[in-house]
């Protein structure tokens, strides 16, 4: 009973202490002042945490963004492996991820005992690896790649070195096509982009037949064959801004199309649907984040990232390589 009593009067002081303000974002920004803090976020956040980041782009984008900040705190706005990532790059800072529950199922689809038996079976082979992965991971890598780089990096390494891919076959895919490589693909995937649907996207395309169809490299083969520019989710947006063309089919999160109508009001996107009627095409991890959490994440300083000191330094070099070869 007594114990009851204690149990209720503390939820009701954290209750209190966790109120959310009425004016939320003007107290993030006091909050980014006190704390020295840097809002990072992805184009995969909902609208509203878009429009208060300091810094908003794609995974490298956020990398090297992360890789020069100045600020004391660097609050993430996105999932584990980009918090983690930053992390890497600061190990003396406090990374704050709003929702510590924001995966990725492509980085799940790698777990790191079963990725160390598949590099032991290919040792000559140097590793490739796309920064949605794990910090376990990382720290078995040569390289990190993002989808803005990946074949940039692939072409650098010399033809005669083998080289395993891991862990989005889809984007490997697309990399053994451009370079014409022969890679070892992990077979990992994206539940978000394998929802995209081919036969609706053909149907999309008869609808609207002047559309350009812009499609993000961890879409499967079926749906990258209709696509008239791949391309990581900075490069879909600066491809969508830049052209003659007034209308799209959008293939990837659709959080990315609060910016392209922001930037280009006068044109229109159409977000690819899933195979079937959800909202399948919204990242479930990215979406956890919400103001509230950043606001709280804020003012508790907490949820923080952590990594060993030993893998925070074996995942580091492969980063690093990357930003050089970017
Ligand atoms: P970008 O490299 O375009 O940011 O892609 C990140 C991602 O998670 C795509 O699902
Ligand atoms: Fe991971 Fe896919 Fe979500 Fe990107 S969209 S964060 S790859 S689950």
């Amino acid at each position: 009973m007594f114990t009851t009593v204690l149990s209720h009067q503390n939820s009701a002081v954290s209750q209190r202490e966790n109120r959310i303000p009425f004016d939320l974002v003007g107290t993030i920004q006091a909050l980014k002042q006190e704390l020295n803090a840097v809002i990072l976020a992805h184009y995969y956040q909902d609208p509203e945490i878009q429009d208060i980041a300091d810094y908003l782009g794609d995974s490298l984008g956020l990398s090297q963004e992360a890789a020069k900040t100045s600020a004391d705190v660097i609050v993430f706005a996105g999932v584990h492996f980009m918090a983690e990532t930053a992390k890497i790059l600061n190990p003396d800072k406090l990374v704050l991820l709003p929702d510590l529950n924001a995966g990725c199922s492509l980085a799940d689809s790698c777990p790191p005992a079963e990725f160390a038996r598949f590099k032991a079976a290919h040792p000559d082979h140097l590793v490739v690896s796309y920064i949605n992965c794990t910090a376990e991971i990382k720290a078995m890598s040569d390289i990190i790649c993002t989808s803005s780089n990946a074949v940039k990096i692939v072409s650098q390494i010399p033809a005669d070195q083998p080289i395993i891919f891991a862990p989005d076959r889809n984007l490997g895919r697309y990399v053994m096509e451009q370079t014409g490589r022969n890679l070892v693909l992990w077979q990992g995937s994206c539940i978000v982009h394998e929802t995209f649907s081919e036969r609706k996207i053909i149907q999309l395309k008869m609808e609207h037949p002047q559309a350009k169809v812009i499609a993000h490299p961890e879409c499967e083969p079926a749906v990258l064959q209709h696509a008239d520019y791949i391309g990581s989710t900075t490069a879909l947006l600066n491809y969508a801004l830049k052209g003659e063309a007034d209308r799209f089919i959008v293939v990837t999160e659709p959080g990315i199309i609060h910016q392209m109508q922001k930037a280009a009001p006068h044109k229109e996107f159409i977000p690819a649907p899933p195979q079937n009627q959800c909202a399948c095409n919204e990242c479930p991890h990215m979406r956890l984040n919400t103001l509230e959490k950043i606001y709280l994440a804020m003012k508790n300083r907490s949820p923080e990232v952590t990594l060993t000191p030993e893998i925070q330094q074996a995942a580091l070099h492969p980063i690093r390589r990357m930003l050089e070869m970017s």
